[in-house]
């Protein structure tokens, strides 16, 4: 495994533990991308990754949030350094008065975004979660995956989570067949465990910065179909996670 790759899992892992007590919002991923941007040409070695950038984004915006105060604090050093997890920890110790308004908003916050990413009333799924999908499904999802115009931000799926096979940037809840609970899901929409498909939605809302896909439209079906063979298998591989 490279070292690239380490890190990228040190970072998820790092991401994982501080989405599981705090109350992150994500706003700061357009930071970490218009910087990824920059850093683009450079070496693996010399450059974060975008991923790397992300979660760095989305540990100082936890923080910052999370602690009430301290807030424009954090996310100025997340901007600036990219990498501000030191900082971001080191402050904001202070407990603020309004911390409880503070909880109560972001609660709020969750089950309104919740709303966009979870399956709507009767909606039933055109793929399969526990068996193989159309070969045809499966090809249009691929393509997918790998299609910038997704987002609003210029990332596509396989910008964060490398090419199926090669450089796989899955936490180790990828093993699992879908439902099942991942942290950012769960911190961030507060939803335990989600489907294929709420997943999907996930990514598309907060790291792709972009409106959820239409429910049982065919790039939804499709993509979700892709991540339950990709999940099939990554379950069958040997992981270092
Ligand atoms: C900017 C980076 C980024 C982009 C772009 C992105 N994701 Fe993610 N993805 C993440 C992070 C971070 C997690 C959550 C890891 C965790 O909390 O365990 C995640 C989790 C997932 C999971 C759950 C894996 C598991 O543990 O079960 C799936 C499936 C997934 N993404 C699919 C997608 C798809 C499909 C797209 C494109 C529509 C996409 N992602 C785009 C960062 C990204």
């Amino acid at each position: 495994m490279s070292h690239d790759n380490d890190k990228r899992h040190r970072l998820l892992g790092r991401l994982d533990r501080q989405l599981a007590c705090t109350a992150p919002v994500l706003v700061l991923v357009a930071a970490g991308v218009s910087l990824q941007a920059t850093m683009e040409n450079e070496s693996s070695d010399s450059g974060p990754s975008t991923l790397s950038l992300f979660l760095s984004s989305a540990h100082a915006e936890a923080q910052g949030e999370a602690e009430g105060e301290a807030e424009g604090e954090a996310e100025a050093e997340g901007e600036a350094e990219g990498e501000a997890e030191g900082e971001a920890e080191g402050e904001g110790e202070a407990e603020g008065e309004g911390e409880g308004e503070a909880e109560g908003e972001a609660e709020a916050a969750k089950a309104d975004s919740r709303e966009a990413v979870k399956r709507p009333e009767g909606y039933t799924p055109v793929y399969s979660e526990d068996g193989a999908n159309d070969a045809s499904l499966l090809a249009q999802g691929e393509a997918l995956y790998y299609d910038d115009s997704l987002s609003s931000n210029g990332l596509a799926c396989a910008s964060c989570h490398g090419s199926d096979g090669e450089d796989v940037g899955y936490q180790a809840t990828f093993e699992q067949p879908f439902p099942h609970r991942v942290a950012m899901a769960d911190s961030r929409f507060g939803m335990p465990e989600v489907h294929a498909d709420e997943m999907v939605q996930v990514c598309m809302v907060a790291p792709m910065e972009a409106e959820p896909l239409g429910w049982g439209s065919e790039a939804l079906t499709s993509l979700a179909a892709y991540m339950v063979e990709v999940q099939r298998r990554f379950a069958g591989e040997s992981h270092d996670l």
